[in-house]
Parts: structure tokens; C-alpha cells; sequence
């Protein structure tokens, strides 16, 4: 099923960059990271070359020092844990939320200890993560607070404030698959003027906006995020709106059409005033249906579907760096056993919609 991801603007304002000579640390930054910030309703955004890059940054200035402890979720994209690594702490995990599948301030409470000096919840699939409550148990254990908002944007908490714009460091994720892309591409959402000043100078080598060429006062990455980018990003926001509404209305679409498959589960529904800014449409297969089979039984039928995502403490790498085992997080390895991603983008047709709940319903109702 085709993405078609980009529009006339899009092509129009990346090609008058390309002309225009200018690819990187030109205007098309500013323009971006202020147009994002408008939208979100936040101030200091820096643009950088990926939602990776960009937690890597946010928890360097956010204070994480080697040997921390970071409470974080399991049930997310490598990434989110992976940042941590590279400052030499340690990502602990704590099991999930089986309605959200957000951790909750509870269960990362109960993992904080001496060792811990931050948290990094994860927004995951665009369900908002419960904020009041994170503000609360960092503020309780003098802890630094980091949100991964890279699959959130456009969710919206029960008190009004935009997923991402309530004060943390927050950290957005631009590559393709996302609700807004520029390629690869990711924002940092900085709570004050000093720390989005560190960032902008950490994604260029140490280098100040206002020092000179080749001048560098700390230690820096290259993690810029170049001009044809960000031009892509400016249009892109321009119908942003649009396109979160076309997320929304496949899902409803979905939600329609799969409820009454006998034992499948379907991503939660907003409660309580939150409002999930849709990324991904994820379904639970029942308990003892096949995921790989009905993966390969979905393609045969026409519809490319995937795992999504792996609990991250049973990854290879995660189980011999640091000892983890199954049964360490029932309720995530339940679910992540369980989770299989539909296509889902916002042109997605009233047909190909149909196409997709059939194959599904005819691979779970009568397997081969
Ligand atoms: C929850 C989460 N965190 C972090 C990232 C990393 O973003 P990127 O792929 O842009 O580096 C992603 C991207 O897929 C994500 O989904």
C-alpha cells in the first residue's frame, strides 16, 4: 500500500533551498524550530538530525552523569534506553501499564533507588505518559525528568497542555514513519533559553551560535539537522492538522471495523481527557494466535503488517550486557508477544482500510 509523503510544497520548498545554495545553517532552521514551536505551543526548539540524537542531548543538559540509574519504559523503541548507555548510565526498567502501556509514576517509583537520578517515560504509541504524576515523583526524589515525545505529536493531556510542551525537556522524533517528517530529523524541546543555548551547541560540535568558525568551548556531536530538512519540515507543518486528522480517521476506520474479532485487543481508548496523538495502529492478537504466522498469512493477502514493538530488556544485546530475563516484566512481554502494527498513514482509503480487516479477520477467525 503506497505512502504518498510528500505533496507539491513540500517538493517546492525543498527544491527553492536546494537552488538556493544554502543546505545547512541557513534560514530554513530557525524558520522550522519556530514554526514547530508555534505549533506545540513552547518556546525553545532546536532541530537535530534525529529523536536519538535529540535524547541524547536533552538527557546530557537535563544532568545524567556516568554510573546514574535512569527509570525509563521497556516497551519502546531501542532508543529511548540506548541514549542512556551512551552517557555510560544505566536504563532501569519497570513494567508497563496493560491499558496505556506507558509505564506509570507508580511503577517507577517503586524502581527508583539511591542510584537513581532520572526518569525518561516514554509517550508511547502517542498515548499520553501521566505527567501530573512523573512532575510529582521527580519533584518528591529530586530527580531530572526527560520525555520521549518521538511517536506523541499531537496527543494532548487532560489538562489542556500539548504532549511535549509542559515544561520538560521533551524530545520529538521526524523520521518517515512519524506524524510530521523530515526524513530523518528530531526537535528538542528545552524548558528555558539556557538550555535549548546548550543544545543548539552540543548538536555543532560545542560551537555557540554566535562563535566562530571552528571555534568549539565543550564537548559537542555533529547532530545538526541540514536546510533541505528542515524545508521539509516547515511544509510538512503546514498541514499537519490535516494530517493528524487523517491518522484519526483511520483509526476510527479500524476501530469500527475490528472491534467485534473475538479476543482481539485494540489500542486504548482516550480517557479521562487525555488525547492520543495517533502514530501507529497496534492490535493485540488474541492469546495463542500465531504472530508470525498470521504476519506471513496478512502479506500473502496483500497487507504488510509488523511486530511492534520488542520489549527492549529481551533484546540479545540487553539480556547479555546486563543479565535480563523473561518473566521480568509480565505485562510488557505480554503485550510485546502480542503486538502487531496495521498499515496506517493518513491517505489510507476507505478500501484499503476494508482489505485490511478482512485479511485480519479471516487469519484469526479461520487459521490455516
Ligand atoms: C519512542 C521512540 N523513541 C525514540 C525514537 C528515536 O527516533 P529516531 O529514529 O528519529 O532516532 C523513536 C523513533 O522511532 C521512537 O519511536
Amino acid at each position: 500500500m503506497a505512502r504518498p509523503v510528500i505533496g507539491a510544497r513540500e517538493e517546492e520548498l525543498v527544491l527553492e533551498t536546494l537552488r538556493s545554495g544554502r543546505l545547512s545553517l541557513g534560514s530554513r532552521l530557525g524558520e522550522f524550530e519556530s514554526a514547530f514551536g508555534s505549533h506545540l505551543g513552547a518556546e525553545h526548539i532546536s532541530a537535530v538530525s534525529s529523536g536519538t540524537a535529540g535524547l541524547h542531548l536533552a538527557i546530557r543538559a537535563a544532568g545524567v552523569e556516568p554510573g546514574d540509574d535512569v527509570v525509563t519504559s521497556p516497551f519502546s523503541f531501542v532508543a529511548s534506553a540506548n541514549c542512556v548507555l551512551y552517557e555510560g548510565a544505566r536504563p532501569v526498567f519497570c513494567d508497563i501499564d496493560a491499558r496505556t502501556f506507558n509505564i506509570s509514576a507508580e511503577a517507577a517509583a517503586d524502581a527508583v533507588t539511591d542510584r537513581t537520578t532520572g526518569l525518561l517515560p516514554v509517550h508511547i504509541f502517542g498515548y499520553p505518559a501521566d505527567m501530573p504524576a512523573f512532575d510529582r515523583l521527580a519533584a518528591d526524589r529530586a530527580l531530572w525528568l526527560v520525555e520521549d515525545t518521538c511517536e506523541a505529536l499531537g496527543g494532548v493531556h487532560a489538562d489542556g497542555a500539548t504532549v511535549g510542551a509542559r515544561g520538560n525537556p521533551s524530545v520529538f522524533g521526524f523520521y518517515a514513519n512519524k506524524q510530521l517528517t523530515t526524513g530523518e530529523g528530531g526537535a528538542v524541546v528545552s524548558p528555558s533559553a539556557e538550555m535549548k543555548e546548550r543544545i543548539d551547541s552540543e548538536r555543532n560540535q560545542g560551537r555557540a551560535p554566535d562563535m566562530g568558525w571552528l571555534d568549539h568551548d565543550r564537548l559537542g556531536f555533529n547532530y545538526r539537522l541540514d536546510d533541505l530538512s528542515c524545508a521539509l519540515g516547515v511544509a510538512q507543518l503546514e498541514r499537519l492538522d490535516e494530517m493528524l486528522a487523517g491518522r484519526a480517521r483511520v483509526a476510527d476506520l479500524y476501530g469500527e471495523a475490528l472491534v467485534d474479532i473475538e479476543g482481539l485487543s485494540l489500542p486504548c481508548a482516550d480517557e479521562g481527557g487525555d488525547r492520543r496523538g495517533w502514530f501507529v495502529y497496534v492490535v493485540q492478537l488474541p492469546p495463542g494466535v500465531n504472530r508470525d504466522a498470521t504476519v506471513v498469512a496478512m502479506r500473502e493477502r496483500g497487507v504488510d503488517t509488523k511486530p511492534y514493538l520488542p520489549a527492549i530488556h529481551l533484546l540479545s544485546f540487553y539480556r547479555e550486557r546486563f543479565g535480563h530475563r523473561e518473566g521480568e516484566f509480565p505485562v510488557c512481554e505480554d503485550v510485546a508477544s502480542r503486538s502487531l502494527a496495521l498499515p496506517f498513514f493518513p491517505q489510507l482509503t476507505h478500501a484499503q482500510g476494508e482489505q485490511v480487516v478482512e485479511a485480519l479477520r479471516a487469519v484469526i477467525e479461520r487459521p490455516a
